[in-house]
């Protein structure tokens, strides 16, 4: 790596991408080989770490390299006893992932060091401490950057322990009065290699968006993940309505992210990607309000009244539905019950699955050589009927696209009326189902065709079914995709050149 004389600023490129590297590279490492750390290694990582920055110069961090085998067994005992107090702030399928999730790799690792902020540090004669007296603690965690990458830059890995009891440590290792532990830290050669936090492969907790973090002007400033404030019993609480999109949780919005990590209940429908209800706090209680179809579920009365309950007790209370919640989602009626509760209600759009299938597809619902209306209706009526006044002349005409959602059960009847008011049986007619998901499946076919289709092929998961002549682009498509991979199989049919 080569810098350039102060003043000329910057590292050269070497440098910069030996910096990037090393920073993406870091990990917070809890799977060790067993080998030893050479000591002389060890404490050149540690004066290393000794240069990094520190509030009024103060150096406040006191290292303990912690040897005895009696010590760091009481202190492995304090970790599992921690952990498993740490667990009750857990329930269901959460307090099932924390209990599987590595959390520390006390066993492997050849190097404990017990990292405290002296408190009384007279150092730094105490510059920035009279107003901040917890820039001392920040110096520590500093330090500790710096030694988390040096140790990188070595090919070691380090870990930091939190879940542990710090009066204890303090107890163990029989420190000063003023020291307060920083952290625990584990330090050896890392196991495995990855480019992405433990934690975010295991599914508890993913990096996201740096713009969430990031304001210009501080008023929207976000919420950084997990660390939402706690709603105060007999605070107000509030519901916000959020759309969760067809599945991709890459199709959030911003607003639904912040919204999801900030909310302190989540009443969750089951067509709800599962993949987003990761995105969630941590701690969140998570209720499965899953309206499914035709098998016994949560009534909607019950779940307005779970919403204003919860919200009523101080809760951010984020209501979350598949798609977007104003289409075919039944948020008129939670709007009216949080209205009449007094309880505020925000909405947060989502990608409706019509927008998903159809990016899914490559076309568009309205090209303009054949789309002048384009229409979303539903298949399905409260009793699971077809409704009864649908607008067939609208449906049966040639020149708009029609977006049929909850069509399972309904669609022989559906397509054979709108037959019947002229719609012609060679319309391109798309079925999709799970659109957007690492599932989806696509039914090219006709308005005549598609419901026997559809039936034979029974796919899992919701489907919808789009109607039009705007689709042919894509039906083409398929036809000259399905043509090459003939052409293309008989080439390589043995005797063929
Ligand atoms: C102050 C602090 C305390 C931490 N405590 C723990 C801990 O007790 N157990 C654990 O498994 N990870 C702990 N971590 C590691 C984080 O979970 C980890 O940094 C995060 O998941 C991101 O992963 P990465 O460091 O590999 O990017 C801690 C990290 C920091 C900065
Ligand atoms: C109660 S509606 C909810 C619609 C949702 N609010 C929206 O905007 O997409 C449920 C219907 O939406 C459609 N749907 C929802 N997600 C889908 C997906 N990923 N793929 C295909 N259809 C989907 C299906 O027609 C399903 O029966």
């Amino acid at each position: 790596m080569t810098f350039r004389k102060p003043g000329e600023d910057n590292l050269q490129e070497d440098g910069r991408a030996t910096l990037e590297q090393l920073v993406r590279w870091r990990r917070d490492v809890r799977r060790f080989r067993r080998d030893a750390v050479p000591d002389e290694l060890v404490q050149r990582l540690l004066r290393l770490a000794d240069l990094a920055p520190s509030v009024g110069n103060s150096q406040p961090w006191r290292i303990v390299n912690v040897q005895s085998s009696a010590k760091r067994t009481q202190i492995i005992s304090n970790f599992e006893a921690a952990r498993s107090r740490s667990a009750d702030a857990y329930a269901g399928a959460q307090a099932d992932l924390y209990n599987r999730l590595k959390l520390a790799g006390f066993d492997a690792a050849p190097v404990h060091l017990a990292v405290f902020s002296d408190r009384s540090a007279l150092q730094g004669h105490g510059l920035g401490r009279q107003t901040m007296p917890e820039a001392l603690d920040h110096s520590c965690a500093c330090m500790v950057t710096v030694l988390w990458l040096a140790a990188r830059e070595a090919g070691l890995g380090l870990g930091w322990v939190s879940i542990i009891d710090p009066a204890e440590v303090s107890k163990v290792l029989d420190v000063p009065p003023g020291w307060r532990l920083v952290g625990y830290l584990l330090l050896g050669w890392p196991e495995e290699e990855h480019l992405d936090p433990e934690l975010e492969r295991h599914g508890w907790q993913p990096r996201t968006p740096f713009e969430t973090r990031y304001s210009e002007t501080g008023l929207d400033a976000a919420q950084p993940s997990g660390e939402s404030p706690k709603a105060e019993k007999g605070s107000h609480g509030s519901v916000t309505l959020v759309g969760a999109g067809p599945g991709d949780p890459e199709l959030l919005t911003i607003k639904a992210l912040k919204a999801l990590q900030s909310a302190d209940a989540v009443l969750f429908d089951n067509l709800v990607a599962k993949p987003i209800l990761d995105f969630v706090r941590p701690g969140a209680r998570m209720l499965d309000v899953g309206k499914r179809g035709y098998k016994t579920s949560c009534k909607q009365p019950d779940i307005n009244a779970m919403m204003v309950s919860l919200a009523r007790d101080g809760l951010n209370v984020v209501r979350l539905k598949s798609g977007d919640p104003l289409i075919f989602g039944r948020a008129g009626e939670e709007i009216d019950a949080c209205r009449a509760a007094g309880v505020p209600i925000t909405i947060v759009p989502g990608v409706t699955s019509a927008q998903g299938a159809a990016a899914s597809l490559k076309v568009s619902l309205t090209n303009r050589d054949h789309a002048r209306r384009l229409q979303f209706i539903t298949a399905h009526d409260r009793r699971g009927h077809l409704p009864q006044d649908i607008d067939w002349s609208a449906v049966a005409d040639g020149a708009a696209t029609t977006v049929v959602y909850m069509p399972k059960r309904t669609l022989a009847e559906l397509t054979e009326v709108a037959l019947v008011h002229g719609l012609d049986p060679m319309t391109p007619a798309i079925a999709v189902a799970n659109a957007t998901r690492p599932d989806e499946r696509v039914f090219i076919s006709t308005v005549g065709a598609i419901a026997s289709e559809l039936q034979a092929a029974d796919p899992d998961g919701p489907v919808l079914v789009m109607v039009g002549e705007a689709l042919r682009y894509a039906t083409i498509r398929d036809a000259a995709e399905q043509a090459e991979a003939i052409v293309a199989a008989l080439d390589a049919m043995p005797g063929q050149s």
